[in-house]
């Protein structure tokens, strides 16, 4: 038995504008998923994953079975959260030069599913990793993180950037480009306070939503480079360690992502509520049409505003978490 976790992230700047070759900086947080595995004498995988913030499922696929879950959850998110454990089964297969192994899937996660903080980019990573170990091959991070990227493309209809994997698999704070990923040094302690609707958005479904718009409308395609200076912008003022700064442009990326519909009522509600406790700035974090938001504030007063906040489910501080993906016993 083999387990391996990796960390969720949130966007400082730059999620959607990212898919189309605009830089991004998501950040590790020190929330993760892990995943446990353990070859199996026949070729099935059986999954179970019981804290993906659903009620708990478990989905055995291989030869005849059928793999649909019986769940009461939306169908695409589980079969979204599927895909996304296949695929990263197959790619430790690839990696290992196995055939036919199968195994005993355990996924236990404290990141909401489909909320925007790259519950999906943790399972594939930690899945890769902890399939590929009890194989017995190695990989590093920079591998792992390209593997998981091609799941992750593979299950976004080829609409994904190489963010989400990246930045779980690598940790800390990262700024991707098209192919090109790095870690970011010398970051300062980031306050970040995370508010959730208890919602989910289909991230497959809203990529094509603001590629339909930046296709329909120049001033779309202007708005989503506006995100790319953004991030230019900010990447600076990350660099000196003005967070002030920071979440003027964090509140600046929000108006512009609302502007290209991926906002939603209870995204800027916490997003109002954290600025008026007095939050450094506020946006939405991730695909969104749901999900969570991510506030600056190095006080108590917005993580206690969002848990007040009608459509606010909870809310939480999280630390910048420097490492990635990582062996678990
Ligand atoms: C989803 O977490 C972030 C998006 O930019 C899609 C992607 O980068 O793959 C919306």
């Amino acid at each position: 038995m083999t387990a391996s976790s990796a960390p969720a992230k949130v966007y400082l700047f730059g999620e959607h504008a990212v898919v189309y070759g605009e830089p991004a900086v998501p950040c590790a947080i020190e929330r993760r998923a892990r995943v446990t595995v353990e070859r199996r004498e026949d070729s099935q995988i059986c999954v179970q994953a019981n804290d993906l913030t659903l009620d708990g499922f478990t989905v055995t696929w291989g030869g005849n079975t059928d793999r649909r879950p019986d769940v009461d959850v939306p169908t695409p998110l589980v079969e979204a959260a599927m895909g996304y454990i296949e695929g990263a089964v197959d790619q430790a297969l690839d990696a290992a030069g196995a055939r036919g192994v199968g195994f005993d899937v355990t996924v236990e996660s404290d990141i909401p599913l489909g909320a925007g903080i790259g519950s999906s980019a943790a399972v594939v990573v930690a899945g890769i990793d902890a399939a590929t170990r009890e194989l017995g091959t190695e990989l590093d991070p920079e591998t792992i993180a390209d593997r998981a990227y091609r799941v992750e493309h593979g299950v976004q209809d080829g609409e994904a950037s190489r963010a989400d994997t990246f930045c779980s698999a690598m940790g800390g704070a990262v700024r991707i480009q098209g192919d090109d990923c790095r870690q970011l040094g010398d970051v300062p302690s980031i306050p970040f306070v995370i508010g959730y609707d208890g919602n989910t958005g289909d991230t497959r479904e809203l990529v094509a939503g603001v590629r339909g718009l930046k296709e329909e409308y120049e001033f779309a395609d202007d708005t989503v480079g506006a995100i790319g200076d953004i991030v230019r912008a900010g990447e600076s003022a990350l660099g000196d360690g003005r967070l002030e700064e920071i979440g003027r442009l964090m509140n600046f990326n929000h108006g512009l992502l609302s502007a290209l519909g991926v906002s939603a009522r209870s995204l800027d509600t916490m997003v109002w509520a954290a600025r008026e406790a007095g939050a450094l700035g506020a946006k939405l974090t991730g695909a969104g049409g749901g999900g969570c938001i991510v506030a600056l504030d190095r006080s108590e007063q917005t993580r206690t505003a969002l848990e007040y906040t009608p459509g606010c489910e909870t809310a939480f501080r999280a630390e910048l978490d420097t490492e990635g993906v990582r062996a678990e016993r």
